[in-house]
């Protein structure tokens, strides 16, 4: 049995966080698959005991695949114990950091017919100098209105890697299959 860790990003961040929570619960004795939500078949459910899914931001949306797949395997996802956590650039601001508060992660809770039994709100990172020119301007200028960084040479990480890792410590104590 293994612990389904799907993650959708654009730029790395979200693998990079999921790869994290992934060596964790390894490091627990737990057996974990990462595997890319954009690219994701039909899950082995036989052998999962455990799914988390990450998904990151991008002008105000998560992927397309993200609500696909909870909407597709909404009656497998239910059986299961389950975490969801969400990467994005406002919940660098510590009030906008919990479920109710980060309104991408509330909406999506409030549409989704999976409701995990964790959730939780990371912030991502700020990598000017990877964007293209468009989205560079498109994000300077958001983040000039919202009082962040603007200097366009700069990638800063605002990732709380002690909290993606306490997160991962209630993941590997949610209790098991709901068989
Ligand atoms: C083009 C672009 C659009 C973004 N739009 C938003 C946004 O609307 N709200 C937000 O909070 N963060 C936004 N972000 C920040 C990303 O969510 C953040 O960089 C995150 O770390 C990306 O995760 P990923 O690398 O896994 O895709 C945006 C980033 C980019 C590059």
């Amino acid at each position: 049995m293994k612990t389904l860790l799907l993650f959708s990003t654009r730029d790395g961040q979200t693998h990079k966080i999921a790869r994290h929570i992934a060596g964790i619960l390894e490091a627990r004795g737990k057996t974990c698959e990462l595997v890319d939500l954009h690219q994701c078949r039909e899950p082995d459910w036989a052998n999962v005991e455990c799914v988390v899914i990450g998904a990151s931001i991008r002008y105000g949306h998560f992927h397309k695949s993200l609500s696909r797949f909870v909407n597709t395997y909404a009656q497998q996802l239910k059986a299961l114990p389950g975490a969801l956590f969400t990467v994005n650039l406002v919940a660098r601001k510590p009030e906008k950091q919990t479920p109710d508060t980060n309104s991408y992660t509330r909406k999506f809770l409030e549409a989704s017919p999976w409701q995990p039994q964790l959730c939780q709100v990371f912030a991502g990172a700020l990598r000017y100098p990877h964007y293209t020119w468009y989205d560079r301007m498109m994000i300077r200028l958001i983040m000039k209105m919202t009082g962040g960084e603007t200097d366009v040479h700069k990638e800063v990480e605002y990732t709380d890697w002690q909290a993606v890792a306490g997160f991962a410590q209630k993941i590997a104590q949610l209790p098991g299959k709901m068989t």
